[in-house]
Parts: C-alpha cells; structure tokens; sequence
C-alpha cells in the first residue's frame, strides 16, 4: 500500500476501557496526579476507517455521533496530524470514525479513537512507525491513548501513559450503563482536589488483590478488590449516578463502579448469563439510558481489514 494508491481505505477496530484499579495521588504541579490505573480493555468498539482525501477531515456515525467533535480537538484528528508532522508530510486523510464505544463516559472513548486513527494512518501511509513511536505520539495525545493501542489489561503509572501489561487470566462478564450525559474528565479531576482539600493524599500504589484477581481470572475476587478514587468525584457531580450503582448491585452484580472520571456505571458479573439478566435488569429500572455487555479482556488497536475500494 503506498500514499499514491487512492482506491485503498484501512480500517481499525479498538477497544474501550474500564479501570479496574484508579489509585489517585495529589494534583502535580503540571496539573495532572499520579495514577496507579489498571487497565482493562473491554469488548465494546468503535472503528477507524483512514482513507486519502485532499485535507484533513472527520465524519462520524452511530447513535451518539452528534456528540462527537468533527473538528481538529478530537483526538483521532491530532493523532494524524502528529504521525505527519512526524515524518514530514500533510496529514491529508479522510477519518471516518464508526462510534459504538459511549461518548464522554469514562470509558476512554476518545482516546480509542486516537489509537484507532494513529494505527490505520499508519497503515495507510506506509509510514512503518514502530511500536515505540507509536506508543510515544499516544502518550503525548491523552493518558489514556497508549493503553488503548495496547489493549489486553495493563498497569498505568505516571500520568497513566507508562504501561506495564498485566496477565489476564480468564474472560470476565461485564455490564454498563451508560448516562443520559456525559461527565468532563479535568471537571471530575477538579472536584476531586476540591473533595481532598486538606486531606493529605498518599502516593497511588498498585493493589495486589487486584492483580492477583485478573492473573486468575477470578471475577469474584476481583469485584471484592476493585476500587475507583475518582468515584466520591464522580458521585459529588452526578448524585443520580448511586441509584443506577444500587439497581445493578440489587440485579446480582458483583460489584458496581463508576468507570474511570464517569458516568458510565460498570458491573462484573459471575457469569454470560448473569450479565444479560443484570443488564435486562437496569434498562428495566429507569436509573440509566441503556445497558450494554461486554467481555474482557479485548485486544488493542489493529487493523479489521484493508478495504480495496472500487
Ligand atoms: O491526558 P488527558 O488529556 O486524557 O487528560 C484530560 C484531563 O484529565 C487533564 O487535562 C487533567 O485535567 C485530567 N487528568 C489528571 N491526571 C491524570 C490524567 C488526566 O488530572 N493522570
């Protein structure tokens, strides 16, 4: 494939995201806190098709698309414009994002689409970056980007972009309960400084029972271990969000937490069929506007196929 052959369009599939672990430390003087996330990467999709165009341009489809920017603040735009700048040239492609992965939920939605866009220009280009660069533009994108390049489940230190990838030992059952809106990641950051004022705030350190839990794939040990620092946060800007938690936890999940800043509610189940009643459950109750299962772990950005186009 080569930049001069305009009948071919790639296409990458990529993953969301659920923190199992988000460990926060005090606010750094950049403005950003230390994190001790573990990651995990969750069967829900959105896909990336880049294909040649004469400038830069975004179009978006699926239900929530009329929340997604077009313009050059999202972050599928900026990873192409930093893989060219990088190797010197325009970043004349036509990103067309197909969006599955909830909007502004916590579930690293658009992070995802960054890794996607990053994956399939790259691709398209014939640019040949390696996976070290590529890792290097996610993490200068978002926090969140290098691990959706990844997927599988990984350890997030730093600001969350320096991974180590975690051994996953079994599929785990999951549901999620999307919002009527969405939550803003430095404005849930924000309340939980405010929350933590004159707290003093310990160093965020991995938690073994939860890495232990995902090594054995052993879903009721990790429902016991789970924990979300930014949930107190989530809960103060959204209180509505502790009756959807009490309507999955009365379904029979095993546990219920706010995925990452929010508000998108995330439940592990025992099992495929325990998700499917748990989600059958909450649509029922009223306290969220859908209920979505998925199975973890995923795998990170990759291609879905190389479309020769006619
Ligand atoms: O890195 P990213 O652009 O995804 O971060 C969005 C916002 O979330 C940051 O501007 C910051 O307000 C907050 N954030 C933070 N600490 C982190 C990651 C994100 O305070 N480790």
């Amino acid at each position: 494939m080569t930049e001069s052959d305009e009948h071919v369009s790639v296409t990458v599939r990529v993953p969301a995201k659920v923190n199992v672990q988000l460990a926060v430390g005090p606010a750094r003087l950049d403005g950003f806190h230390d994190l001790a996330n573990v990651f995990l990467a969750v069967g829900l999709y959105d896909e990336v098709t880049a294909a040649p165009a004469e400038k830069l341009r975004i179009t978006c489809e699926g239900p929530d698309a009329g929340l997604v920017p077009l313009d050059r603040t999202n972050l599928a735009a900026r990873a192409a414009e930093a893989l060219a700048e990088r190797y010197g040239r325009t970043p004349d492609v036509h990103l067309h994002i197909t969006k599955d992965i909830p909007v502004a939920g916590g579930m690293a939605g658009g992070s995802a689409d960054g890794a996607a866009a990053l994956v399939a220009c790259d691709a398209l280009w014939g640019t040949g970056a390696s996976r070290d660069v590529l890792l290097e533009i996610c993490a200068e994108l978002g926090s969140d980007v290098p691990f959706s390049l990844v997927g599988g489940a990984a350890l997030g230190t730093g600001r969350g972009e320096r991974l180590t990838a975690l051994e996953v030992g079994g599929t785990f059952h999951w549901v999620f309960a999307t919002a009527a809106r969405g939550l803003s990641t430095p404005a849930v950051f924000r309340e939980f400084d405010r929350l933590g004022e004159g707290v003093d705030i310990p160093a965020p350190v991995a938690s073994r029972p939860v890495l232990d839990a995902l090594a054995k794939g052993d879903a009721a040990a990790l429902a016991v271990a789970v924990s979300n620092d930014l949930q107190p946060a989530a809960l103060s800007l959204f209180p509505e969000l502790a009756d959807t938690l009490a309507a999955g936890r009365a379904a029979g999940a095993l546990t219920g937490l706010v995925s990452g800043s929010g508000p998108t509610t995330a439940f592990l189940a025992a099992d495929a069929n325990a998700a499917a009643e748990i989600a059958a459950v909450l649509r029922a109750s009223g306290t969220c506007a859908s209920a979505r299962v998925a199975e973890a772990p995923a795998a990170g950005a990759g291609a879905a196929g190389a479309t020769a186009v006619a």
